[in-house]
């Protein structure tokens, strides 16, 4: 964690406040950019996601992804701390089987019994973000609830979307993206992109992300306003998004080939979303 000066500091950044400084490296350098690149794209979809920056450490000149904490510490007294989902699950994984069985159902179900707004529009967003950005680790620990108040009166809301480097095919090596891809390579590596989640403790995941929004929207079609809102952006500002990113001399690029992808990755995941939900 670090803490930002009280002055001095660019105007994006909140003064005296605790940011994560959260480092990525060898084959999974990229997931820096995925971090920051998720959390532009969130002010484009409407989606609530902690501030992401690309960052660098002075004294050693590390990059990293600056995020802004939830909550205001530690200027203020803290009095909103963050619970992993997983502290209430404890009782459903299943001997051997760390953090599974873990399935919307279920996880539903814990958010209503601690009386959450809203969980059905919070997990409609959450899944259609993650299907969005390819994201495959929204386990039981990469969401959770901002817990408020004292013992005997405790208000629980779901959190922003956080941890959202594993996404964007972040894997992806530098030499796999010189050439263009077509739209049949991309749809054939779409179609692998699956959720952590499964459907319910009796269906459990990773389910492909595609089929997984389609059933999702099939049960709760009143939700299918906030899909078409969401996904109603152009190529246009993602473009804005990407060409950005490739403006910074870090240690860790942001090529142009990758622009490229991950333009045309999300491109292609809002447009068969779209035709899949029929939207
Ligand atoms: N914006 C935030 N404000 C407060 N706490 C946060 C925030 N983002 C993440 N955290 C906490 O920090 C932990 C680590 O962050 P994150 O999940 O992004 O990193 P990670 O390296 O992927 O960790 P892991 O491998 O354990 O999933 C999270 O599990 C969560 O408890
Ligand atoms: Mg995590």
């Amino acid at each position: 964690m670090v803490i930002c000066p009280g002055e001095g500091t660019p105007d994006f950044l909140r003064p005296n406040q605790g940011y994560l400084f959260k480092v990525a490296s060898g084959w999974q350098a990229q997931q820096l950019w995925c971090e920051v690149i998720a959390y532009e794209l969130s002010l484009v979809v409407g989606v609530s996601v902690p501030p992401a920056f690309v960052a660098l450490d002075s004294s050693s000149g590390e990059p990293g992804a600056l995020i802004e904490l939830f909550y205001p510490y530690p200027a203020a007294m803290r009095t909103v701390r963050l619970a992993h989902a997983a502290d209430y699950m404890h009782k459903n994984f299943a001997d051997g089987k760390k953090g599974r069985p873990h399935a919307l159902r279920e996880n539903l179900a814990i958010c209503r019994a601690l009386n959450a707004p809203n969980p059905l529009e919070w997990w409609a967003k959450a899944i259609l973000f993650d299907t969005l950005i390819g994201n495959t680790d929204r386990h039981s620990e990469n969401w959770g609830f901002l817990v408020e108040g004292t013992q005997d009166a405790r208000q629980f809301t779901l959190a922003p979307l956080y941890d959202n480097g594993t996404s964007l095919g972040y894997g992806t090596t530098d030499a796999k993206l010189a050439n263009p891809w077509d739209a049949r390579r991309m749809a054939a590596y779409l179609a692998r992109g699956h959720h952590d989640i499964g459907w319910s403790k009796n269906e459990d995941g990773p389910t492909q992300h595609l089929p997984f929004c389609v059933r999702f929207f099939t049960a709760h079609p009143e939700l299918k306003g906030t899909a078409a809102t969401m996904l109603s952006f152009t190529d246009q500002q993602v473009e804005e998004i990407v060409q950005w990113a490739t403006e910074f001399f870090v240690p860790i690029m942001f090529t142009s080939d990758r622009a490229r992808f991950i333009l045309k990755q999300i491109g292609a995941r809002r447009d068969a979303l779209k035709e899949a939900l029929e939207l």
